[in-house]
């Protein structure tokens, strides 16, 4: 019998041809022998996930809803729960809350209602990598723009705003997967004025609002732009980050337009979101107390996790290794010197049984080639002062020169 496989070579959509193997997947297959340390996943740790909660509270919602759990629902969401995030987000309603199955979807989603080929899209640099994969097949442009230390910079932005015609631009003020940068109040408030300005919806993605270690949170930019007079900036977040990941329970907020479009476009993709995962969000986050218990958790274990990890690279990096230093959220970010390619660097550290991420699939323009994420949200004390240690040696190697230790 004949095997028709190779048929679909040349049926794939054209914007499948976009989609490619990356070396760095491959070369991150190798992470899975064993003694090996890998700071390349982001993954939120699996010790703080409340198994026995859900548990219960699975049990519970089985018998006051019974089938209703398990029947199919509204696109929009389970109202509760909708309810629940207008709540918490200054002059919004419930019709203004789609829920999604992950940011990832929300993402996806807000590429799909409007992104045509060709479309300007501005991005950090640099910027979420599962953003960029969610965009590419609607086939964007992207406009870059920089960063300092607190996110993007502010006449650079307004530069590409006065030369381009751009879509939307994308921004995540707070912990920036990857970088770990958090925007302060002043910059927040400039950006949102500058969108207003130049009539640039913002699209936030603020995964990691909950995950900070030290003081209060900041404003989102949704909030600021209400103060403004709302209608500019569509905002995700996740559950993925407080609770588990995968029980792919999310939000997309914004104005109704929008909220409508992706409505319809989600009807078109999934239909709805897992009916019991809504209704075991909600019946989760309805114990407050227990709630910011939990949060609370999770950010005192992320924050020692983050000492170790500093601890461990002032320890053995060279001193022209630049890093920042994050004060919530899963990651660090460090800048080699200049000239140091961090896929050669992967290549070394895999060598020594560790792993990271090279920073330049995060750049939409191709730049980053010295940069590089580790992330300590799911490893030991030991793991992490041995991972460093190791790629403290890759380093010095690259670099020519002996290790610390
Ligand atoms: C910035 C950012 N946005 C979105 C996501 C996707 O999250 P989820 O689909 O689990 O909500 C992630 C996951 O790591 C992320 O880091």
């Amino acid at each position: 019998m004949e095997n028709l496989e190779a048929n679909f070579d040349d049926r794939f959509a054209a914007r499948t041809r976009r989609i490619q193997a990356s070396t760095i997947r491959e070369i991150l297959k190798l992470t899975t022998q064993p003694g090996f340390i890998s700071f390349a996943g982001g993954l939120p740790a699996a010790d703080l996930f409340p198994i026995q909660r859900i548990g219960e509270a699975t049990q519970r919602i089985l018998q006051k809803h019974g089938a209703q759990a398990l029947q199919y629902s509204t696109t929009e969401g389970y109202l509760p729960l909708r309810e629940w995030i207008a709540s918490r987000l200054p002059g919004t309603t419930p019709d203004q809350v789609q829920i999604v199955s992950g940011s990832q979807q929300g993402l996806d989603l807000v590429g799909k209602v409007l992104i045509d080929p060709g479309s300007r899209v501005l991005v950090e640099a640099p910027t979420y990598l599962g953003a960029l994969s969610a965009f590419n097949p609607y086939e964007p442009e992207y406009v870059s723009v920089s960063m300092d230390d607190e996110g993007l910079e502010l006449d650079q932005l307004e530069a590409a705003l006065k030369a381009h015609t751009v879509k939307f631009m994308y921004v995540l003020p707070t912990f920036q997967n990857p970088s770990g940068r958090l925007m302060g109040l002043e910059r927040r408030k400039a950006l949102v004025e500058l969108a207003r300005k130049y009539r640039t919806p913002i699209l936030e993605d603020d995964a990691y609002a909950e995950l900070y270690f030290d003081g209060r949170p900041l404003p989102t930019l949704f909030a600021l732009d209400q103060e403004q007079g709302g209608g500019n900036v569509v905002y995700l977040s996740t559950t993925s980050k407080t609770l588990a990941p995968g029980l792919r329970v999310a939000w997309v907020v914004g104005p109704k337009p929008v909220i409508q479009k992706i409505t319809f476009a989600k009807q078109g993709a999934d239909l709805h979101s897992p009916t019991l995962n809504q209704m075991l969000v909600h019946e989760l986050i309805q114990d407050n107390e227990w709630y910011r218990a939990q949060i609370d958790k999770i950010r005192q274990t992320y924050q020692t996790r983050r000492n170790w990890m500093l601890q461990a690279l002032q320890k053995y990096m060279p001193e022209d290794m630049g890093w920042i230093v994050p004060e919530g959220g899963m990651f660090f970010w460090l800048t080699a010197p200049a000239g140091l390619d961090s896929l050669e660097l992967l290549k070394k550290a895999v060598e020594e049984k560790m792993a990271f991420v090279p920073g330049q699939p995060f750049f939409a323009d191709g730049s980053g080639k010295n940069t590089l994420r580790l992330s300590y949200s799911s490893a030991s004390q030991e793991q992490i002062e041995e991972g460093i240690k190791r790629l403290g040696r890759a380093v010095h190697r690259m670099l020519g020169r002996e290790p610390v230790a």
